[in-house]
């Protein structure tokens, strides 16, 4: 399984530094769900599946920082993220969309935010829209709950998300790739 950790090592150098740091939180959440699972190896499927409901999907920073906590082999990880379909490896659009409705952003509206995306998009949670461009996804809790509702935008976190500042931003992605 070289080839993979050595696309996981490229993947993760691609990530600015800009990227990390507003995304760390999350890996923190992620960490406090280790924890509490006590670092137990036998928890890894509980802990993917908290994992992409964090991140929207499993992306591969994601799996091999769960590697490193769980002691674990990244191919083992790789296997277990792969066997079972419920889990996402990446969104299949060109962009990623990703919703939190956590309990801080939805009381801050982010139920409004996900209808206008998806009024806009005219897709659901968990599709692609048919040109394959964006994938829409929820997740619950990106560990931003200070600047709910928070959407995240082809990996970058953005906070105090409106309908209108969100729907502009998918709207753009949409004629950019026209
Ligand atoms: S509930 Fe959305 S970031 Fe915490």
């Amino acid at each position: 399984m070289q080839s993979i950790a050595t696309e996981t090592k490229n993947r993760e150098a691609k990530s600015t530094d800009h990227k990390k740091t507003q995304v760390d939180k999350r890996f923190k959440t992620l960490d406090i769900t280790i924890k509490r699972n006590h670092y137990r190896q036998d928890a890894l499927i509980e802990i993917l599946h908290k994992a992409q409901e964090s991140f929207g999907y499993l992306e591969p920073e994601v799996l091999s920082h769960v590697a490193k906590q769980l002691k674990l082999p990244l191919s083992r990880v790789y296997g277990v993220a792969t066997f079972y379909q419920l889990f996402s490896l990446k969104p299949s659009g060109v962009h990623s969309c990703v919703v939190c409705l956590g309990t801080a952003c939805y009381v801050k509206g982010s139920d409004r935010v996900l209808t206008a995306i998806e009024k806009e998009l005219k897709i659901h949670v968990g599709e692609t829209t048919p040109d394959g461009n964006v994938s829409l996804m929820t997740a619950r809790c990106l560990g931003a709950c200070g600047i709910a509702p928070a959407v995240v935008f082809d990996g970058a976190v953005a906070g105090k998300q409106e309908p209108e500042m969100a729907v502009i931003k998918v709207k753009t992605w949409q004629e950019d790739k026209e």
